[in-house]
């Protein structure tokens, strides 16, 4: 069984990976710090393959506690490294937790992947580095813009660390994945996504509202330059994106790299507004969702969706899960969480 690491791996994205990467064969060592996430996730994911993954409550931001627990837990070929942290508003409001995290959490991988001889790297990037692109959709060749939060900031940061990293490694391969915008729930309503406080994003605004946790979902401007005014994103099913990183890994293993460090989209390729997402949501669960529109949200990017062309060549994978499905799976989880029959 192949040996790999997945910092963050209780987090959301982390934890469908987990599960992915368990049920094609490999052996999940997760390393997390619980700063947004609970060591109940490593029991739901058990509970779903059957395969308990080894577990690590470590801070990969902390050089020393990530270089013990690897020497206890040698072998590993790979690592996947989702750890940092993500919310964009407080991003701005104390910079400095984004850089320390994010930044040294990645130095101190790249470190290891040396002293522990491991050779292949996914990190997650995401759509943040191109801002608002002037050719939609975004293919991975259009222009990085300067980052509008330090969080976003840190992505960029860090694809460049890597890309001066594996320049005078040759030995330690990369890909890069940037995410569109991730969404949904396991089917199995075992793992899914967990927010703290009111949440920043759209889903599960959405599915909190639904159950009745908040009262209305405000949309964020309805005049903006789209069919509808509201604003356009690449909403990509968490199984699907899970799957994205074992193709990626795949194409490591497998040595089909054309370049040390690749970069691949990962989204739909296909754009929706708020308001068609409102629509989605409404007619997969059967439930009205309260909304008012408001103003816009700063920073907020008018309209981003991938073109996926090179990722479904390259690593031949592709999003396939129905928006329905996703949708359901979403609102099944935040009844399972708010305890809603
Ligand atoms: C943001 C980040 C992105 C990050 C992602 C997931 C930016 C530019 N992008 O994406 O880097 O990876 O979160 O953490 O900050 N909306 C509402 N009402 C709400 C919440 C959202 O109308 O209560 C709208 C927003 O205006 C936006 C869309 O829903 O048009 C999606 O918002 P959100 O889920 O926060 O994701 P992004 O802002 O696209």
């Amino acid at each position: 069984m192949k040996k790999i690491l997945v910092t963050g791996g209780t987090g959301f994205i982390g934890s469908h990976t987990t599960v992915e990467l368990q049920q094609k064969g490999y052996q999940v060592v997760i390393v997390d710090n619980l700063s947004n996430s609970s060591a109940d996730v490593i029991d739901n994911i058990t509970k779903i393959t059957g395969q308990k993954p080894i577990f690590g409550k470590v801070d990969v931001s902390n050089k020393e506690q990530l270089f013990d627990f690897l020497k206890q837990n040698q072998g590993i070929e790979s690592i996947i490294h989702f750890a940092a942290s993500k919310a964009v508003g407080e991003s701005v409001q104390v910079p400095l937790k984004y850089y320390r995290n994010n930044i040294n959490g990645l130095i101190n991988i790249l470190e290891a992947m040396k002293e522990f001889k491991i050779s292949n790297l996914v990190f997650s990037s995401s759509c943040t580095v191109y801002g608002q692109p002037e050719k939609l959709p975004v293919t991975e060749q259009s222009p990085i813009q300067p980052a509008l939060s330090p969080y976003g900031n840190t992505k960029q940061i860090n694809e460049e660390i890597i890309r001066d990293f594996v320049k005078v490694n040759p030995e330690i391969h990369a890909i890069a994945l940037r995410y569109f915008n991730p969404v949904g729930a396991h089917p199995s309503s075992l793992i899914g996504e967990l927010p703290l406080g009111v949440p920043a994003n759209l889903i599960p605004y959405i599915t909190q509202t639904a159950a009745g946790i908040r009262e209305c979902l405000s949309v964020f401007g309805n005049d903006y330059d789209t069919p509808d005014g509201t604003p356009i994103r690449d909403y990509i099913d968490i199984i699907d994106l899970a799957n994205a990183h074992i193709a990626a890994i795949k194409r490591m293993e497998d040595n089909k790299q054309k370049q040390s460090l690749e970069f691949f989209n990962i989204g739909t390729g296909n754009g929706l507004s708020v308001l068609e997402l409102i629509k989605a949501f409404e007619e997969a669960t059967g439930v009205k969702l309260n909304y008012k529109i408001v103003g816009r949200r700063e920073g907020d990017i008018e309209k981003v969706w991938a073109d996926t062309s090179f990722a479904n060549k390259e690593l031949g994978w592709k999003a396939v899960v129905p928006l329905k499905e996703t949708m359901l799976n979403a609102w099944n989880w935040q009844k399972k969480v708010s305890g809603i029959k």
